[in-house]
Parts: C-alpha cells; structure tokens; sequence
C-alpha cells in the first residue's frame, strides 16, 4: 500500500480498482497507512479528462489545493477544513496556525470555516479534558476527537443531501404538478461538492430516478467551467437527459420557454436571505423573474450564516485575472494561483474583472431548500426559525 501514496500535493493516477464506478464520485476520503495519516482529494481541476487523486499530507498542500480548486464546493469545503484541522493534529502540526490558513484559504463560502472551527473546538476541547495528564496520550486522544468531529461532519452532510433531495422534489412537485421538468443549473453542485449526491444537483438526480426530469440545462459556467466540467461529467454519470450551454445563451434560452426551473447551491445565506453563490448566478434569477420561473437555491443549514447581516456583508472572492484572459487546458491546473499558462484569449496585460461569485437578494429567490424544509417566502425570520429548529436536535 505505501509505494500508493505520492509527497505532499503531488498526484497519483487512479490505480484500476480504485476507479469511482459510474454512480459514485467520490471527492474525499480519509486514509491511514502506515507512513501515517493523508487525505486523499479527487483532483477537480483534471476532470473530466482524467480521474487523478492529490494525497495531501500536510495543511499547507490542503491550503494549496482548495485555492486552486482542486476540492471546492461549499460543503465540500467544510468536509475538507475538518479533515485539515485532523490532518494537522494526526500529524503533530501547530493546530491553531493550520486551522488558520485553512479557514481563510477563500472567503466566501461560509462552509470552510464553519468545518474546520468545528474540527478545532473538538480538539481544544479535548485537549482542555485531559489537561495535567500525560502530554502524548492527551494529543492523540484530541486528534482523534478532531478526526471524529470531521466524520461526523461528513456523514451528515450526506444525510443533508439526502433530506434536501426530498424536500426539493417535494416542492418541484407543488411548484410544477405533473413532472418532466426542464430544469438549470449553474456551476457544480453534485457529488464531488459533498458527503452525498449534493445540493440542487440532488434534486436534479432524484427527479431523473423518479422519471420527472426532462433535461438538465447545464451552464458551462465561465471561467472555470465547473458546468462544462464538473456538472456534465456527474449527469453523464448518472445517465440524465443533459444538455450544455454557454452562460451568454440562457437568456434565449428562458425566452424560448425552455425552462421550468432554476435550480443552485450556495456559497453563504446572509441572515437577510441574500444569496451568495457562484458568479452569474443572480443574472439568472433576474432572468427567472422576468420569465415567471421559480428560482429555487438548495443548500444545507451550514451555509446560513446569521452573524452575516445582508447580501453587501458578504465577502466575494476576487480571483486572479489569467482566469479570464486565458483559457486553460482541462488537463493543467485550472485555477493555479501564480500560474496562468493558458492560451491568452486577450492582449498581453489586459486587465480583467474575476469575482469567483455574486450576490442574489432575497426578493429575486422562490424558495431555500435545505435538509429542515423549505422556506418560502425567503424572509429574514423564516431563516432564523429554521435554523433554530436545526439546531434544537
Ligand atoms: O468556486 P467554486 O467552484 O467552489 O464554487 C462552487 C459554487 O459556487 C457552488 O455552486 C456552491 O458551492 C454550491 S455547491 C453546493
């Protein structure tokens, strides 16, 4: 098993048994051999061309690859930061230095920080229990209960999806009686952002197992075409009726009445309802409104940040500009900090806007799905009742 595991973020092709079967992409997972504890990342910015693992073996190479995408996804992220924090512990890193970086490796999706603060409270805590007892035993048993609090973490975060599946049928049911929906995504909500099947792109699949989905139109979502990507490489996979487009051709899209529904994740609910998620996703709810569609945002509770007042409260991620003013081959790092690479698109030195996301106000969004119901209105109050009742259990 050791000669399997590659450096500190270097990659490894898949070895033949470990290919993800058709129905199950798997975007982390924990391992334990012997030359100690990795985690192991499905490396997002090679798909679909190649199915390709990064073995991360420090904090600092998970820094590295949640920055240039390699795991990205708001409840992903979350997943990732708890492991970090358990990785760093496991591997007798500085706890708190390493959860720092991990929390502000991007700002946006409120998920990261929420997964690695929980990871860390779980080590402290532990720590603080076996306090003037024996330093090595306490340090393993803190780096276990840090590991325990990312399992959990991940575990429910599948059981989220499962429950947001079925509220999001449920209303697609009330919203649009009779099925064969057509329904839009923008960027990549499915399996390779969670512990299940996902946000919106859950309720997508069950609607496809159910025989109510037509077609998923799916937005290529520029830059870094997490749609093109990510998004169609999971609906290949699970054998759905897709089709792709550029982000430019929803609006005629919408005007050809081609769409029943809009269906996206989040990055952040500000406690006002406003929706933070990936860039070009509140034109679509412009779009929606003015067609008369239901624009419907799934996400699970984690993402509701109430310390975060308003849509203008949320920090947006500001990525470089090579993102835009090149494109980058699938098989490259995509999204590489420093790097660039690709073939320039625009003259050498062109400046370039990049927010990495955009800001839905509440009033442009039908309902919020999460694994406690729907909410719909999207009010301030209805938000916060829902996140108390998630956190009464
Ligand atoms: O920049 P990314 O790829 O991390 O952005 C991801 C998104 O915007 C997703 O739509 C969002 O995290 C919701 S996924 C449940």
């Amino acid at each position: 098993m050791a000669d399997q595991y590659a450096q500190s973020g270097e990659d490894i092709q898949l070895s033949e048994d470990k290919q993800p079967r058709t129905d199950d992409v798997q975007a982390i997972r924990w391992e334990e051999p012997a030359e100690g504890p990795v985690l192991v990342l499905l490396d997002q910015t090679r798909l679909p061309a190649e199915e390709v693992e990064l073995v991360c073996t420090d904090p600092q190479a998970l820094v590295q690859a949640i920055r240039s995408l390699a795991v990205r996804g708001a409840p992903l992220l979350g997943i990732t930061g708890a492991y970090g924090v358990a990785l760093a512990a496991a591997r007798g890193f500085d706890v708190r230095q390493a959860a720092d970086a991990l929390a502000g490796a991007r700002p946006t999706a409120v998920n990261l920080a929420y997964g690695v603060r929980r990871a860390e409270e779980a080590y402290r805590s532990a720590l603080g229990a076996g306090a003037g007892t024996g330093g090595e035993a306490v340090r393993e048993r803190a780096a276990a209960a840090a590991l325990a609090a990312a399992r959990a973490l991940h575990q429910e975060d599948a059981a989220a999806s499962a429950r947001m599946a079925e509220h999001g049928m449920r209303l697609l049911d009330e919203l649009l009686p009779g099925g064969n929906h057509r329904i839009l995504t923008h960027c990549n909500t499915g399996a390779l952002v969670s512990g299940g099947e996902g946000t919106a792109f859950a309720v997508a699949r069950a609607a496809h197992r159910a025989g109510r989905l037509r077609r998923l139109w799916v937005d290529e979502t520029r830059p870094l075409l997490q749609g093109a990507r990510l998004t169609a490489y999971e609906a290949a996979r699970s054998g759905m009726a897709y089709t792709l487009l550029t982000d430019n051709a929803a609006g005629s899209l919408f005007a050809a009445g081609e769409v029943d529904a809009v269906l996206i994740g989040a990055d952040r609910i500000a406690a006002d309802g406003s929706v933070a998620n990936k860039v070009g996703s509140y034109p679509l709810a412009v779009l929606a409104r003015y067609h008369h569609v239901p624009f419907i945002v799934v996400a699970p509770v984690t993402t509701v940040d109430l310390a975060t007042p308003d849509g203008v409260s949320i920090e947006v991620e500001q990525r470089a500009g090579h993102e835009v003013t090149e494109l980058t081959a699938p098989q490259a790092p995509l999204a590489g900090v420093e790097a660039g690479g690709g073939i320039p698109v625009a003259p050498l030195g062109t400046q370039a806007y990049n927010p990495a996301f955009d800001v839905t106000p509440p009033e442009l969004v039908t309902a919020i799905v999460t694994e406690w119901g729907a909410l719909a209105p999207v009010t301030g109050e209805g938000l916060s009742e829902l996140c108390s009742r998630s956190r009464q259990v």
